[in-house]
């Protein structure tokens, strides 16, 4: 079921090329054109070569994709300006026109799924079902937070009172929001972000992850075409801590929306925290996880390591939701890590635009050196268990990472979230199942966590313990789809709301209740 020539349960070829095919033809008119991007502001930014910034593709080093103008500090408090002065006017815009802006740039997206998709692998190393997955995430936020702002902004509530008085209950936006945003979904946590923020009332800063700047570059210039008010949502690419400072630490930002690691959500926290005479602020964080996964002794071993593949090394396990660290009973650990090794085997690493590929390259060296240094210190320990071939023929121009699995002792072994394609795995024995979760739970993460068993009770008692976000039952445990699976942790991985859920709106929202005496 893996490589190139994949198959289906029957054994039938499920000759994806054939399907692919016109989307890559379209995709290919895309793939030599150098882009260059710059802040879309609500003034006029002139260009400046001191603060351009190549953008290198992540399978092939030497191939430029583009360049960046980074927002100066100057330019980012401008910002700031203009959105404080615009957000009156936009909170008074009635949502159905929010709305419309927004539905329109979902098919402004669906339309140009190609170069969406093209920026989304040379900029961010994403393979072509990945990217399918990541604009169509995107295009459903859109459609659901449109939706859901037309329902929770569409009118008062009238509530229950005594005679002679009527009671009113009204939702408005809160202000100036910054959202801030990763380089593993940049088109969908990116576009979810502001257009949650600016559909409930709220003007946008909106700062994109320094790696894939241009696909957010595509997505802002694509909303202003649907009808964006440019001093309503403004995009700001640039250095983190420069451009995160100047918005965290300004009084007038009402609310930060940010999707990221848990020491730069802690970075902002402390930031807004700081401030002088600002209103106390609204902090939404989307962290990182450490996301396990049980197997016991009935589950289907087969089963498992399909999900499992999956969940650890899908999208090269730069997902939040990724599995990092697998528990099995000690009964059926050898079967499930002997299949295991056979389906890593037969994984193909490499150029993410080749279909027959299933593990794309790291997002940049740094990151590719920090995964390296955990798998060195593991293999020096001899813990390795299995791992993928290079094949240097197709990974030695980019930052490819092979996938990889090791054997520790417990996730409390474990510093922090390795953010690739890196499983461990833990033997138990059943009667330390609830030592088991009470180490996942002590870790204080909880994002994703799954649990593989035909004992229905067992899967239940679990699900019920575990303090997690999203719990995935017999099954993979990434890819929420929004409205179905709102996705979000709790602990260190997060402070709700859901993304995707019907309660997220209400986050970017001010309640105001009107009481009269009639
Ligand atoms: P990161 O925290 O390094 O960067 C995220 C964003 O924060 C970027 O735009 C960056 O420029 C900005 N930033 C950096 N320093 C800042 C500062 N001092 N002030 C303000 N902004 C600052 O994270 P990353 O490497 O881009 O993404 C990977 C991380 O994101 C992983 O930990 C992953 O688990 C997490 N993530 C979580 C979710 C979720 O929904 N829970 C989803 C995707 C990714
Ligand atoms: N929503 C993404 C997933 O579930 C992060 O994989």
């Amino acid at each position: 079921i893996y490589g190139p020539n994949r198959l289906n349960s029957k054994g039938v070829n499920l000759n994806i090329n054939s399907q692919y095919q016109p989307l890559m033809d379209e995709m290919a008119t895309f793939m030599d054109k150098e882009y260059h991007a710059k802040p879309l502001l609500a003034f006029d930014v002139a260009d400046d070569a001191n603060a351009r910034h190549d953008v290198l593709c992540p399978f092939d080093r030497k191939v430029k994709v583009g360049s960046v103008q980074w927002t100066s500090r100057e330019q980012a408090a401008k910002a700031v300006d203009a959105a404080w002065s615009a957000f009156p006017r936009w909170d008074a815009t009635p949502v159905a026109e929010r709305a419309a802006i927004i539905r329109r740039l979902a098919g402004l997206m669906e339309s140009h799924l190609a170069e969406l998709m093209t920026l989304c692998s040379r900029e961010g190393g994403k393979l072509l079902t990945d990217g399918v997955d990541e604009i169509r995430e995107a295009v459903d936020f859109c459609r659901y937070y449109a939706m859901r702002a037309e329902e929770l902004f569409g009118g008062a509530t009238t509530l229950p009172g005594p005679t002679g008085e009527s009671n009113e209950l009204m939702l408005g936006g809160k202000g100036v929001f910054a959202a801030i945003s990763p380089w593993n979904f940049p088109v969908a946590i990116f576009c979810g972000q502001v257009v949650a923020a600016a559909v409930a009332g709220n003007t946008v800063l909106a700062k994109p992850a320094e790696q894939t700047s241009l696909v957010a570059n595509r997505v802002i210039e694509l909303l202003y075409e649907a009808g964006m008010p440019r001093d309503v949502v403004q995009l700001l690419p640039g250095d983190g801590p420069t451009v995160g400072s100047v918005l965290s630490s300004d009084p007038r930002i009402t609310g930060v929306v940010f999707t990221g690691g848990t020491d730069t959500a802690q970075i902002i926290n402390r930031a807004l925290a700081a401030r002088e005479g600002a209103a106390l602020p609204t902090l939404i964080a989307e962290t990182g996880g450490m996301n396990a996964m049980i197997v016991d002794s009935t589950a289907l071993p087969e089963q498992v390591v399909t999900d499992v593949i999956q969940s650890a090394f899908q999208s090269a396990g730069q997902r939040c939701s990724a599995l990092r660290v697998l528990y099995v009973q000690d009964d059926v650990a050898d079967r499930v890590i002997e299949i295991l090794k056979g389906a890593m085997d037969e994984l193909h690493v490499g150029d993410p635009r080749d279909l027959g590929t299933d593990v794309g390259p790291v997002i940049d060296e740094d990151a590719r050196k920090g995964l390296m240094a955990h798998i060195e210190t593991l293999k020096g320990e001899g813990r390795l268990v299995a791992e993928t071939r290079l094949d240097p023929a197709h990974t030695s121009h980019g930052t490819f990472v092979a996938p990889v699995a090791f054997e520790i002792d417990g996730i409390d072994t474990l510093e922090r979230e390795q953010f690739g394609p890196i499983l461990h795995i833990v033997r138990y024995k059943a009667e330390d199942i609830d030592a088991v979760i009470d180490s996942i739970n002590d870790r204080r993460y909880g994002l994703t966590f799954g649990v593989h068993s035909r004992n229905e009770s067992f899967a239940n008692a679990i699900a019920q313990k575990i303090r997690v976000g999203n719990v995935y039952v017999n099954r993979n445990i990434i890819g929420a789809v929004v409205g179905v699976q709102p996705f979000g942790g709790q602990g260190l991985s997060g402070t709700g709301p859901k993304a995707g859920g019907p309660h997220y709106l209400l986050r970017f929202a001010t309640e105001k209740t009107l009481t009269i005496n009639t």
